[in-house]
C-alpha cells in the first residue's frame, strides 16, 4: 500500500528529494565509517588482518556504474598508499574476456546493492580462479557479500535516490582506509606521509558538510546551463574519476549529454567539439597538477568553450567560478568537489522539472545483465 504523501514527505525530513537528503547526510555517513577505525597512530580495519593482506601481490577492482568510478579512484589510492599494482575492470566486460588474473592477487568488488548481476558473476569467476576476494558493499547478506571471502560494509544506510551519492562517498572513503591500512601492513609509507593521511582523514567530515553559500550559488548558476549541446567534465589524476562521476550524475538525472575526460586527453579528440555551447566543468585542484589542467583549460577557452571552473584559485578565463576552500590534501579537495558536482547535477535536473529520485529508464539495482 503506498504511503500517504505526508509521511513520504516526513521521511525526506524537509528536503525536496531523497537525493538531496542523501547529499546532506554524507558527513554523518563518513563519521560512521571512521568510527572505531581511526586511531591516533594508525587505521584499524577489524574485518581484515595484516597477515591476510601481506602475501597479496596485486589487486583488481571490479564494479559497474558509479561503483566503477569508486573503483577507479581506489586504484590510484591503492597504488599510491599501499604500493600494490592495481587494475580496474568494468564487470560486464571483465566477465567475457577470458581475463588472466594474478593467482596471488586480491579481487575487490564494489557494489552499493550487492545484487548487480555482472559484478556478482565477476566475483564468482575470480573465486573460481582461486583469488582472495573482498566485497565493499552497502547491504549485508546480499548476494555479493555471501559470495565474498571478506567484506567491508559501507555503513552508508539505505540509499533511496537512484543516482548514488552517499554510497559513492562511502565507497571512496572505505577504499582510502583500505589503501592506508594495507600501506601500514606493508610498511611502505614514510612516517611523515602516514601522519599526513591520518590528519586528512580526520578533516574529511567537515569537508563534506554542504555550505549554504555553495548550494545557493549552484542553484543560481544552474539556470544558465539548461541548454547547449553538452557538458565536459575534465580532471587529472584522482579528479579524472571524479570527472567521470560528475558527468554520470548529470546524465542520469538531467538527460543532458555529458562526458568525463582526462584533462590531458582533450587535445586528442574532445576538443573538436569545443564551442560556446559546450559547457566545460573543469576540476582544477590546487593540490594536483593545477598548472597542467590550467593549460588544458586554456586551450578549450581559446576555442570559445564556456568554462565553469571548480577551484580555489582566481581563474580569469572562467565564465563562472565555483570557489572551493583550499586544502593541502588531494582527497579533501576531492570530497569538496564531489559535493559540488552532486549538487550541480541535482539543481540542473530540478530546474528541468525532472524527478531526480526516479530518473527515467534507470533502476537502483540491475539484477539482470
Ligand atoms: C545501477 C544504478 C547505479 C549504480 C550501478 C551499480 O546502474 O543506477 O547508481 O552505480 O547500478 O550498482 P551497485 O549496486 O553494484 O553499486
Amino acid at each position: 500500500k503506498p504511503l500517504p504523501a505526508s509521511s513520504l514527505a516526513a521521511r525526506k525530513e524537509g528536503y525536496r528529494y531523497f537525493m538531496e537528503k542523501e547529499i546532506y547526510e554524507q558527513p554523518r555517513v563518513l563519521a560512521d565509517i571512521l568510527t572505531g577505525r581511526l586511531g591516533e597512530q594508525a587505521v584499524r580495519l577489524d574485518e581484515l588482518e595484516a597477515d591476510w593482506l601481506r602475501p597479496i601481490s596485486s589487486v583488481t577492482l571490479c564494479a559497474c556504474g558509479t561503483s566503477y568510478h569508486a573503483a577507479l579512484t581506489g586504484s590510484y589510492l591503492l597504488e599510491r598508499l599501499a604500493r600494490v599494482p592495481a587494475r580496474v575492470e568494468i564487470a560486464s566486460e571483465f566477465r567475457y574476456r577470458e581475463p588472466v588474473l594474478d593467482p596471488n592477487g586480491l579481487f575487490v568488488v564494489i557494489s552499493q546493492s550487492g545484487e548487480t548481476a555482472d559484478t556478482l558473476e565477476a566475483i564468482k569467476l575470480a573465486k573460481a580462479q582461486g583469488l582472495a576476494t573482498l566485497a565493499l558493499c552497502n547491504v549485508d547478506n546480499s548476494s555479493i557479500v555471501r559470495e565474498a571471502e571478506r567484506t567491508l560494509l559501507l555503513r552508508a544506510g539505505i540509499e533511496k535516490g537512484v543516482a548514488s551519492t552517499k554510497a559513492f562517498s562511502a565507497q571512496v572513503l572505505t577504499l582510502w582506509l583500505l589503501a592506508l591500512y594495507w600501506g601500514q601492513a606493508r610498511a611502505v609509507l614514510s612516517g611523515e606521509r602516514h601522519a599526513r593521511e591520518l590528519t586528512a582523514l580526520r578533516a574529511v567530515l567537515n569537508v563534506m558538510q554542504v555550505q549554504p553559500r555553495v548550494h545557493e550559488r549552484l542553484h543560481r548558476l544552474s539556470k544558465r546551463y539548461l541548454h547547449g549541446h553538452g557538458f565536459f567534465f575534465i580532471g587529472r589524476d584522482l579528479f579524472y574519476p571524479l570527472a567521470l562521476e560528475g558527468a554520470l550524475k548529470l546524465k542520469e538525472i538531467s538527460y543532458l549529454h555529458a562526458e568525463g575526460d582526462p584533462a590531458g586527453e582533450m587535445k586528442h579528440d574532445p576538443i573538436a567539439l569545443a564551442d560556446a555551447e559546450l559547457f566545460t566543468i573543469a576540476l582544477m585542484a590546487r593540490s594536483t597538477f593545477y598548472e597542467k589542467v590550467k593549460s588544458n583549460v586554456e586551450e578549450l577557452s581559446a576555442r570559445d568553450a564556456t568554462l565553469i571552473a571548480i577551484t580555489t584559485e582566481d581563474f580569469e578565463l572562467a565564465d563562472d567560478i565555483i570557489q572551493i576552500r583550499p586544502y593541502d590534501h588531494p582527497m579533501l579537495e576531492f570530497f569538496e568537489m564531489l559535493v559540488v558536482v552532486q549538487l550541480l547535477a541535482m539543481e540542473i535536473a530540478i530546474r528541468l522539472g525532472n524527478d531526480v529520485d526516479m530518473p527515467r529508464n534507470l533502476a537502483k539495482s540491475v539484477t539482470v545483465e
